[in-house]
């Protein structure tokens, strides 16, 4: 872990992010709000407040899809990624304004309990056009509680990152569901094209990015060629392929490798940020420490340990130089294990 890196306590960083991030929300709604009682003036105050906070949330929503990949096709993405967790409870409130807000009003007139009403007071499960599209929202809403909940460092560091990541991606399916509440619900009534083109504009955005991610992704080395049976050494690279101060990924035998060349030395880590799973590979040496292009975790490249008094570490691997040529044995060393870095013979 860095150094300078506090995780859960505020920064002027994440402080400059969020006054960013709720100075647009607020600006949007603002607008919306105005734009509306200007050509709508019979619209009702919770409906201006229902209409603001979900198109708000559901914009944001398509951020958050869309920064992750954004940030693997370029660097300059990577300061929204540094704290999409912000971006991520801002829209669960905007989102649970806009669902509490409904319920009150949809709901909370009759006798039934209005959480059950949610699910009773239209049962036509079987129809397209009447699909109980509440029910949708209802439950993506459920996911997105779970998901800011746990949101905590407290949280990530008890579930373990792997887990904690696999919940993340329930906002997929989240996601899945939003569009299924918009396009059988509001978009029954909004009939005007311009909001279905807006739908599948939002959608072909998050898919697009994921795609070309995706295939970016697909060109890491997968490393096949093998020095012999016996020292269990592969061909990974040329010296020059790595640039200084970075680092390529290789895929070797199922395991996930940042290459690193640095003051003249190669070094191999395991390409898993022990933070939040973030990929090493697209960091940079600073300091002489490998550094986490997401949160800014540290690690030490030669034995994989984070400075004191961090403990972090990852696994390492053994290098060896043939030629200019950079050969890897697959087989990791225990996490934090100390490896001679190779030392290259040019000073390229
Ligand atoms: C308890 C959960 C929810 C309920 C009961 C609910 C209910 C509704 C209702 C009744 C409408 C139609 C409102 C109108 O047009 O006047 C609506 C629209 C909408 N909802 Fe939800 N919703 C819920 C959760 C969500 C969530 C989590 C999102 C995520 C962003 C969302 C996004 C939207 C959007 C974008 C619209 C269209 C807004 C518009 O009409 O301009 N909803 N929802
Ligand atoms: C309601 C709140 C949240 C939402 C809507 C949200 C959204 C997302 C999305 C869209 C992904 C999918 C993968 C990607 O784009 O890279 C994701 C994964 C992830 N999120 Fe969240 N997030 C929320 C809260 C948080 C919090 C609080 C944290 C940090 C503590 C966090 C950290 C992560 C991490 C580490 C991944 C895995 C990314 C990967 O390996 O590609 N999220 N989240
Ligand atoms: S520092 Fe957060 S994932 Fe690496």
């Amino acid at each position: 872990m860095s150094v300078k890196y506090v995780p859960v306590q505020w920064n002027r960083q994440k402080k400059i992010y969020d006054s960013i991030l709720w100075g647009g929300i607020l600006l949007f709604i603002s607008s919306y709000v105005g734009f509306q009682l200007l050509f709508q003036t019979h619209i009702s105050l919770e409906t201006l407040i229902i209409r603001a906070t979900a198109l708000s949330a559901f914009f944001l929503l398509h951020l958050i899809l869309c920064i992750g990949p954004l940030s693997r096709l370029d660097d300059r993405f990577l300061p929204l990624l540094y704290n999409r967790r912000h971006m991520g409870v801002s829209m669960f409130l905007l989102a649970a304004i806009h669902g509490i807000f409904c319920i009150i009003q949809f709901h909370s007139l009759g006798d039934t309990n209005a959480l059950v009403s949610v699910f009773t007071s239209n049962e036509k499960y079987n129809s397209i056009s009447q699909f109980p599209f509440q029910v949708l929202g209802f439950i993506a809403l459920c996911i997105f509680f779970i998901m800011a909940a746990t949101s905590h460092d407290f949280w990530l560091k008890n579930l373990g990152p792997k887990f904690w990541k696999l919940m993340h991606m329930l906002i997929y399916m989240a996601y899945g569901l939003i569009i299924m509440h918009v396009a059988t619900g509001a978009f029954q009534y909004e009939t005007h094209p311009i909001y279905w083109l807006l739908l599948v504009f939002g959608f072909l955005n998050v898919f697009g990015f994921h795609l070309m991610a995706g295939l970016k992704e697909m060109r890491y080395l997968r490393v096949s060629k093998k020095d012999d049976e016996k020292n269990n050494f592969y061909f990974v690279a040329l010296e020059e392929d790595i640039p200084e101060n970075s680092a390529i990924q290789a895929l070797v035998e199922g395991e996930d490798i940042a290459i690193f060349k640095y003051e003249n030395k190669i070094s191999a880590v395991s390409n898993t940020c022990k933070h939040q799973m973030g990929p090493l590979s697209e960091g940079k040496i600073v300091d002489g420490c490998i550094t986490c292009p997401w949160h800014g975790f540290q690690y030490n490249p030669k034995n994989g340990q984070s400075p004191p008094p961090f403990t972090e570490k990852l696994k390492t691997y053994q290098l060896k130089l043939i030629g200019d040529e950079i050969w890897i044995d697959p087989k990791p060393k225990a996490e934090g294990t100390y490896i001679e870095p190779l030392v290259l013979k040019s000073s390229s």
